[in-house]
């Protein structure tokens, strides 16, 4: 058996997305992305290994089930309608070393912190997916990379090589797709006992401020809303609710994403649920296509297009209403809710120009998406002191511009997508009172690509955006 007819013996995709469908000239299938050009692919040196790989893959069990998706795709709709938000937030790109308890557990109370302050600010429900169990894949600007005149391939996440500047590590490894696997299964859990397990109690809401976000000035204020919701609970108690019965208020759903970037990976977790006669990506409950490959007649839109999936699309400023109506088209053909995610990323300055018109055509096209705002994309430069940075500032801004840019179409903004550490790390620029300067970066520049929030940071940022969203509703009101 190859890797292509694994998946053939089930049913056709109910719906067929494809603009040519129906004039039988082309059905889509799970491997249907194969007769398409695939961007930002490293070169696998040994063809039939990577087969092996893929068949070893399509017999492992699902990393997430279809009625979770589904869930993933109410919320959606909800926060599609105005009555949500969505906080889609975690690592640029995560390493294989660090699905650990200890590394979940920290990127998981950053991500409890942010939504709790989000959620108290706005009093609207908080959609949580992480960037998280899966995101090994990296797109990259530059194929290659040359230190003093050596050229290698670049690094592209550890589902496809390793960081180290030698010809040994950068060589793409489709073993490589077996231990991102393996990993994510892993992560996943050990974040589904800390979700379920008591660590996501609202009870705890102190305990996930650490130690040295405790002494800055965010996380003094973080202390407070803490407080506050503290007091509630008692209040809540007093008055007769038996919070200890209500699971809401103990557990909490923070689901998976990735940006589907290796076709071969994902297409050997997609499988058929019979029930629902619908093709589901069993690899994380919502998947993206990058600003870098979102081509309408590439391998990943293809791909994409025919599974049940919440599918994200990355905005970024060379998107023309055109080309987004297009994909919106053969992504999302159905007009269905819950089922896409635009996330502009288009840089601080930018929003009021190009992001209305992008609103109008999707709206005037009939389909109802999640629009969320990456303000981190668009505003990533290189510092004097020679690092790849962004600064708070921008981020604020983009997220400002956007919110403005929502109000003036009379549109829901949705949701944010963050990059963050739940650590101490020093990668972007400025912060309130504890600010991150060009000179600190050095001390704790941990990441593996792009800059990512410190936990001070993010915190100081979901202050600003519950800022944004309160005054939206009391506009609303
Ligand atoms: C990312 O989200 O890490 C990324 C590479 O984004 P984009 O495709 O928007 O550049
Ligand atoms: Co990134």
């Amino acid at each position: 058996m190859t890797a292509s007819d694994t998946h053939t013996t089930a049913p056709t995709a109910p719906h067929h997305p494809d603009p040519q469908a129906g004039t039988g000239e082309h059905t889509w299938s799970p491997g249907s992305w194969r007769g398409r050009p695939a961007a930002q692919q490293p070169h696998w040196p040994d063809p039939e290994e990577l087969r092996r790989v893929e068949n070893t893959l399509a017999l492992q069990p699902p990393l997430v089930l279809p009625h979770e998706i589904l869930d993933l795709r109410h919320s959606l709709a909800q926060v599609a309608a105005g009555q949500g938000f969505l906080l889609q937030a975690g690592d640029c790109a995560e390493r294989f070393s660090s699905c650990t308890e200890a590394g979940v557990r920290s990127k998981l109370r950053v991500i409890l912190q942010v939504a709790i302050l989000l959620t108290y600010g706005s009093g609207l429900p908080v959609v949580k997916v992480g960037r998280i169990g899966g995101q090994f894949g990296k797109p990259r600007s530059r194929p290659t990379e040359t230190i003093d005149g050596t050229e290698l391939p670049v690094y592209r996440g550890d589902i496809v090589n390793g960081p180290e500047f030698t010809a040994e590590a950068r060589r793409a490894d489709a073993t490589r797709l077996l231990r991102a696997y393996q990993h994510s299964s892993a992560a996943l859990n050990v974040l589904r006992a800390l979700t379920l397990g008591g660590y996501a109690d609202l009870g705890q809401v102190h305990d996930w401020n650490q130690e040295f976000v405790r002494s800055s000035a965010a996380g003094q204020r973080y202390e407070k809303t803490a407080d506050d919701i503290t007091w509630a609970l008692r209040f809540m108690s007093a008055c007769g609710v038996d919070t200890r019965s209500q699971a809401a208020l103990h557990q909490i759903q923070l689901y998976t994403s990735h940006e589907a970037l290796l076709p071969h990976y994902e297409q050997a977790l997609t499988r058929y649920d019979e029930k629902r006669r619908t093709w589901f990506d069993t690899s994380a409950h919502m998947v993206w296509i990058g600003d870098r490959t979102r081509q309408l007649d590439g391998a990943h839109v293809e791909l994409l297009s025919g599974i049940g999936n919440p599918v994200g699309i990355k905005v970024g400023p060379t998107t023309t209403p055109r080309q987004l109506r297009e994909l919106c088209e053969r992504l999302d053909p159905d007009r269905a809710a819950g089922r896409l995610v635009l996330i502009s990323r288009l840089g601080a300055g930018k929003g009021t120009d190009l992001l209305p018109p992008l609103l109008r055509a999707v709206r005037d096209a009939g389909h109802t998406p999640v629009w969320a705002c990456d303000p981190m994309h668009g505003n990533t430069f290189v510092s004097d002191s020679g690092y790849k940075t962004r600064r708070l500032r921008d981020i604020t801004a983009e997220v400002a511009e956007f919110f403005a840019a929502h109000r003036q179409e009379g549109l829901h903004p949705g949701g944010i997508h963050l990059e963050l550490a739940g650590d101490d790390v020093t990668e972007c620029l400025g912060g309130d009172l504890d600010e991150v300067l060009d000179t600190h970066l050095a001390t704790r520049y941990e990441t593996a690509c792009d800059p990512r929030l410190n936990a001070v940071q993010s915190i100081e940022l979901a202050f600003q955006v519950a800022k944004f969203l309160r005054e939206l509703r009391h506009d609303q009101q």
